[in-house]
């Protein structure tokens, strides 16, 4: 609606013309300052802005001013031709004070006049009932953990306290790609259903809140109280220091440290990962030293004076890429009544099937320095948590029974991550894994994740059941009711001679397919999504996927769990494990079970996948 327009004419000899126009939707008054200068002054007193966002333009910068201060700068890509998704902006922070935004659009516009034709200024909106819908049907996941809306990457600062799991994770809550990272903040006391909570750590003068950890401060070394929940981040700007923040509500609000950064060492050293240290009375802490390939490991007694003890990774291990977000913790190793410590590295690129992935290092570590176990030649080699190409920035919960460590991953890939075709939101969480140790079949220990025992809820109806049989070249074909939406969590034994191989694969009536084949002689599993389904939005996203299956007498069980967009396959209990997404068109409702050799597959089962959703 115009409500007012002005010409400022003339000036001198020089006819210069500048349409400042202003006009307003309902309780707004917008005004074309220049070609890529918008101001917005917000007179209504509604609780919530609405951001209209186009999922495929530059950035705008908005600068939020609040009684003519600075109170933040956010990052938006305001739709231009057509809104994606549109984004709620909380106000009630400002309410009874004056409220302007400074809105810097991208250069490149011929004037005003094509500046102000842009769709974000006719559908900027207040309202005071801005309720969340599901706009993406199709590709949410229906029992992944994924944000309402905007993008999301790795899950940080994890804790489980009085029966709740918390999970923040990194958090755009403006848009569907990569930018102005907050923790956002979900809490389950399932593992299966979880609630969305308001955001929990926005950015500030220091920069942007980048991955890190969060745990539980019983005796009060920190100062937040005992039994505070405190967290460690990364504050990133041009560069990259670390800072503290401290919960008394369970990680729904925090108090940052008026102290930070905590430390200030290198422009490359990112998400701290800490545990309060029985042994040496001190927390630990690890640090990602990203282009230098290393972890360092500090002591400190409050979170806010590290010394750093030592640094672990040199020349180890997979040095591709950056090593980001780490993980130390003391896992019992099956069978025996030793444990041993798994320290979790995540790097990217240099992941066994292109771009990001988990290794991770088994070994000791004496409060100070990590060592990593060798191999019978006297190697140290190079571990996966996960062969499939979407399982990154993985990390585990604080504050869980000593033997009882759940990881989650963030289940996509730097490769294509800010390109998958979902627009309300973009990535979900892994379902939440519990980690072990096993011995394999070289002898050499190997972490495990199986899912967490809390997956079995899921199960809901049976809709296939299988004898045992003898695969054979004519597959033996199931159909999947429609009634399950393609979300199942499938269950079989395979028994397989030397030179079998057995295949599983799922589809749908479009001829999309999902191929997994066990293969006996290489004692191998593969996954193959080059046929999954969408896939042109990126040439990086087409797979085969290869996980040794690290047993030697062809028996291998396996849980595969199928979602709207990924596919994980579980293998003895995660000896192996292979995450991958998936952009089926429609849902897969074909299960055919194929072979050649001589093996058989037992206890077939097709669960359909019980939710609250
Ligand atoms: C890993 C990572 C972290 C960083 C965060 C930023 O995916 O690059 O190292 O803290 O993402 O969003």
């Amino acid at each position: 609606m115009m409500k007012t327009c002005k010409w400022l004419m003339a000036v001198g000899a020089i006819a210069l013309s500048i349409p400042t126009m202003a006009h307003g939707n309902d309780g707004l008054e917008i005004t074309y300052l220049s070609p890529d200068n918008t101001m917005v002054r917000i007179t209504g007193e509604e609780s919530t802005l609405l951001l209209p966002t186009q999922d495929n333009v530059e950035d705008a910068t908005i600068n939020v001013i609040v009684d003519n201060q600075l109170v933040k700068t956010i990052r938006c890509r305001l739709a231009q031709q057509k809104v994606d998704l549109t984004v709620p902006m909380d106000l009630t922070p400002y309410k009874g004070k004056k409220v302007v935004l400074s809105v810097v659009t991208p250069q490149g516009r011929s004037g005003i006049r094509e500046a102000r034709t842009d769709v974000c200024w006719r559908d900027m909106k207040l309202t005071n009932d801005f309720v969340w819908k599901n706009t993406e049907a199709k590709y949410r996941p229906a029992y992944h953990h994924a944000p309402q809306w905007g993008w999301m990457n790795d899950p940080n600062g994890m804790f489980y306290k009085d029966g709740k799991w918390h999970l923040a994770y990194q958090w755009n809550p403006y848009g569907a790609k990569w930018q102005n990272l907050s923790w956002g903040h979900s809490v389950s006391s399932d593992l299966v259903n979880w609630e969305h909570m308001p955001v929990a750590i926005e950015p500030d003068g220091l920069g942007m809140i980048f991955s890190g950890s969060a745990a539980i401060d019983t005796a009060n070394t920190v100062g937040y109280g005992p039994g505070a929940v405190v967290a460690l981040y990364t504050s990133a700007d041009r560069n990259q220091i670390q800072s503290l923040a401290g919960s008394n509500d369970d990680g729904l609000t925090y108090q940052k440290y008026d102290g930070n950064p905590v430390l200030a060492n290198d422009s490359e050293a990112r998400d701290p990962n800490m545990f309060w240290n029985e042994k040496t009375g001190k927390w630990t802490i690890l640090l990602a030293h990203a282009l230098e390939h290393e972890m360092l490991i500090f002591s400190s007694p409050d979170l806010k004076e590290w010394t750093l003890e030592s640094s672990f990774g040199k020349g180890l291990g997979e040095q591709g890429g950056v090593w980001e977000c780490p993980d130390l913790f003391e896992v019992p190793v099956a069978g025996t009544n030793k444990t041993k410590w798994v320290l979790l590295c995540n790097i990217n690129p240099g992941g066994p099937f292109g771009g990001s992935a988990t290794q991770y290092f088994v070994g000791d570590f004496d409060g100070k320095t990590f060592k990593a176990d060798t191999n019978a030649k006297g190697e140290v080699e190079t571990k996966w948590m996960d062969y499939g190409k979407d399982h990154y920035a993985t990390v585990s919960f604080s504050g869980t029974e000593a033997d009882r460590r759940v990881v989650i991953g963030w289940m996509s890939n730097w490769e294509y991550a800010n390109e998958v075709p979902t627009l309300q939101y973009r990535s979900a969480n892994t379902l939440p894994r519990e980690v072990g140790l096993f011995k394999g079949a070289d002898g050499q220990l190997y972490v495990s994740s199986a899912p967490a025992r809390e997956m079995l809820k899921l199960r809901g109806e049976n809709v296939v059941s299988a004898d045992k049989f003898s695969v054979s070249s004519t597959a033996a074909e199931y159909q999947i009711p429609e009634s399950t939406e393609g979300l199942m969590e499938i269950v079989a034994t395979i028994d397989a001679a030397k030179n079998s191989k057995v295949n599983f694969t799922l589809a749908n009536s479009k001829g999309e397919k999902v191929d997994m084949t066990y293969d006996a002689a290489t004692r191998t599993m593969n996954m193959d999504r080059t046929q999954a389904g969408l896939s042109d939005f990126s040439d990086r996203f087409p797979a085969v996927t290869v996980a040794p299956t690290r047993e030697n007498k062809g028996k291998v069980e396996v849980r595969i769990f199928v979602d709207r967009t990924s596919v994980e396959l579980f293998g003895n209990n995660g000896q192996f494990v292979m995450t991958n997404l998936v952009f089926p068109t429609e849902p897969y409702t074909q299960l055919s079970v194929s072979g050649t050799g001589k093996a058989t597959v037992s206890g077939l089962k097709v669960y359909a996948i019980q939710t609250n959703k």
